[in-house]
């Protein structure tokens, strides 16, 4: 396949060599288009023997074969990376007054970019209403990524890694339902720690957070996993080039986490159990028996991490909460999903999985039985079966539901 690579002008065009090659190395025709600007970081010559093509940054170069529109016509995708915060501005307007801009504006091919920038211009209203424009007309975006960025500083906006860009470019050419889809899904039970060595938990193994996880991944999507406390057994089902793992502990330390990972996301999932309380204290050393005792508790409430999401979230982005619900035995069904409603509502969000659990039923558990609310309030989907197979059908329920792309 024909891939037009667009480098622009950031420290990160040093990787996309990398990303060039191991484009190539899986087969496939690249054409590098630098911005002026990126031949400040990597030269001409680099790009020209990396890809075997030869490089221009002009419009005016080879205007008989009309290169300037031929290479975007051509094209079967385009990958902009590394996307500057002024590139992401400059896809957003339309300009082509270069190489690149002219080629993005000629194609009908699938774009996918990778922005990198520092995490202030990231998180900038003007570069987060561009990108919801982009993502509106279609652009996959991967990333950034959270991380050291240049100059010392931390937080969103590092490039994702090449092999990560690569992946999301080849399922995008292979056709995944979720390529280029960017996925935050947290899962779990969270620790609130009392000290050194006690915490008040609760049974959840992360399986199911897992394997949605995993089953985004598989569909093509790059998956931010924020596990807490997951074993090593349940969680090498994730393992994944297209999921990043996020370990943490405690509701704070996840709330944290999901909205770092919530910033790039385009889908955010909770299938965490959040502890709804915490210890007021948490003392620094192990209480005993000759000491305090600790025959009592004080608690205080755990802010609602979903519904913060949900509060916060990007136009186009889909907010979906789980909801461990056991039917009351008069009311039954309708009642509880009467309950999943008005939860559905307090929360703010898009769509809420409930998941009927019991002392046998739900947690700990392979199998799992699930009802998906979606926005209306409407149940949209009924899915039961393995842990994998809800999975799957929680995210054809999603693409029905939402357009994610
Ligand atoms: N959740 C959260 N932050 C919390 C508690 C819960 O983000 N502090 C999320 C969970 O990850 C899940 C959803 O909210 O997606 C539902 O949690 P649930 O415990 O059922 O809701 P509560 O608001 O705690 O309602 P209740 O316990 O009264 O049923």
């Amino acid at each position: 396949m024909n891939i037009v690579v667009g480098v622009t002008g950031g420290i990160a065009a040093y990787k996309s060599v990398h990303l060039v090659r191991l484009l190539i190395k899986a087969g496939h025709e690249v054409t590098v288009i630098p911005t002026e600007d990126a031949l400040r970081f990597v030269g001409l010559p680099t790009w020209e023997a990396i890809s075997r093509h030869p490089v221009t940054t002009s419009v005016h170069d080879d205007v008989a074969r009309v290169r300037h529109v031929a290479l975007g016509q051509n094209a079967d995708l385009v990958i902009v990376a590394p996307a500057t915060a002024n590139t992401i501005a400059r896809m957003t307007a339309g300009i082509a007054d270069d190489l690149l801009g002219t080629t993005l504006l000629a194609t009908e091919a699938p774009v996918l970019i990778a922005p990198a920038m520092h995490a202030e211009m990231w998180r900038h209203p003007a570069t987060q209403a561009n990108v919801a424009t982009l993502r509106s007309r279609g652009v996959h975006i991967v990333g950034p990524a959270v991380g050291e960025l240049a100059g010392g500083d931390s937080g969103p906006g590092r490039m994702v890694e090449p092999d990560d860009i690569a992946e999301a470019a080849l399922a995008l050419l292979a056709g995944g339902d979720l390529a280029g889809v960017q996925v935050a899904v947290s899962a779990g039970g969270t620790r609130e720690p009392i000290d050194p060595v006690r915490f008040l938990g609760n049974r959840s193994s992360g399986r199911q957070g897992v394997a949605l996880a995993a089953e985004a991944a598989a569909r093509g999507a790059q998956v931010t996993l924020v596990a807490a406390n997951i074993s090593r057994d349940v969680l090498a089902a994730a393992r994944h080039p297209r999921v990043e793992i996020v370990p943490v502990g405690s509701a704070a330390e996840l709330g944290a986490a999901m909205a770092d990972a919530a910033a790039a996301a385009d889908v955010v999932v909770m299938a965490a159990a959040v502890a709804d309380y915490r210890p007021i204290e948490v003392a620094s050393h192990k209480l005993t028996k000759e000491g305090e005792r600790l025959s009592t508790i004080e608690l205080v409430e755990n802010p609602d991490i979903v519904a913060g999401l949900a509060a916060a979230r990007r136009a186009g982005q889909t907010i979906v909460a789980f909801a461990a619900e056991t039917p009351s035995a008069d009311g039954g069904e309708e009642e509880m999903l009467a309950r999943a409603r008005r939860k559905q509502r307090r929360k703010g969000v898009d769509v809420l999985v409930v998941n009927e659990v019991g002392w046998e039923r739900g947690f700990e558990v392979a199998d799992n039985e699930v009802r998906v609310i979606g926005p209306d309030g409407v149940v949209v989907a009924t899915a039961s079966g393995s842990k994998s197979q809800v999975a799957a059908e929680i995210w054809n329920s999603l693409l029905a539901v939402r357009p994610l792309l």
